[in-house]
């Protein structure tokens, strides 16, 4: 789902302006590629700036004062880039630092978090598994989900060691991660669970795999059309739609931290998007000394 309310200190900006400026967008790696897609789909007018932070991928075994200086650091890169929102499509960083990130950041944005409430509504069984971050499921903000939405419903909350790495190499369908699949998937199967939500924007990626092992036993509860739809209205509420564009849409410019080989891998096979991956060095409060300099 996509998590609530824009900052409240917005960077004027002209119309001709705004129509013109970018939207920012930011994972810890490649997962953020799916929110992309949907982004595309329903906002083709709009210029887009992608960054993974791949050098310091997965945040997810990271601790939580290393991902909130790394998403800020981020998120202040892209506003000097120019961008007019900002969308942390990462479940884990949203999870452990959108409320600091929004306070600082001079523009609207739009986090990710688990769909938990969508899980709720459609479960039929009343058994639902999550499969995110060790990270997104201990947080408070996911916790505080499970209070609202989880009533009359079980939820089977299964970290997704792994699979991060294994989407980051470009491996989506190996013998070794539908292994690791299996192993997530067989005992929520076996509790009677009908409904997965995909916790972290890495795991659509896995969509083909998960569906080889559980087939339409469980419906699979992806947000990122929903991240879409919610950035969407937030451009409205702000006035920063962009105008229509004549012809194809722009493709987005992907930066990485990393060396990019396997963003654009990824982007070419899964999103049919052809396009080089610049290399940058954003260095943080944590990063800036000394493994910034491989960068
Ligand atoms: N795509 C990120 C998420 O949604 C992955 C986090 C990580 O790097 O571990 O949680």
């Amino acid at each position: 789902m996509p998590a609530q309310s824009p900052s409240p200190t917005v960077r004027p900006l002209t119309s001709g302006a705004a129509s013109r400026a970018p939207v920012g967008i930011f994972d810890s790696g490649l997962g953020g590629l799916s929110v992309l897609r949907a982004v595309r789909a329903q906002l083709p007018d709009e210029a887009i700036l992608y960054v993974a932070d791949s050098l310091y991928a997965p945040y997810g075994e990271r601790d939580d004062d290393f991902i909130a200086d790394r998403t800020l650091a981020v998120g202040e890169w892209l506003v000097k880039q120019g961008a007019k929102a900002l969308v942390v499509a990462c479940n884990t960083a949203t999870a452990q630092s959108i409320a600091l990130v929004r306070e600082k950041l001079p523009i609207p944005l739009v986090g990710v978090e688990p769909g938990v409430k969508p899980a709720a509504l459609q479960s039929k069984t009343r058994v639902a598994g999550v499969l995110a971050t060790q990270v997104t499921l201990r947080s408070a903000r996911f916790q505080g989900l499970l209070e609202r939405y989880a009533a009359d419903c079980r939820f089977l909350c299964q970290p997704g060691h792994g699979l991060v790495q294994a989407v980051e190499r470009c491996d989506v369908a190996s013998a070794d991660v539908r292994e690791l699949l299996r192993g997530y998937l067989q005992p929520m199967l076996d509790a009677g669970a009908d409904t997965l939500v995909l916790g972290c924007t890495h795991y659509p990626f896995l969509d083909a795999a998960i569906r080889d092992i559980v087939g339409d036993r469980l419906m699979l509860i992806d947000t990122s059309v929903a991240i879409a739809r919610q950035l969407e209205r937030v451009l409205e509420q702000h006035g920063l739609r962009a105008a229509p564009a004549s012809g194809d849409s722009a493709l987005p410019r992907f930066f990485s931290t990393g060396d990019g080989t396997h963003q654009q891998q990824l982007a070419a096979t899964l999103l049919h998007i052809d396009a080089t991956v610049e290399r940058v060095q954003i260095p943080s409060r944590r990063t800036a000394a000394p493994d910034s300099q491989a960068a």
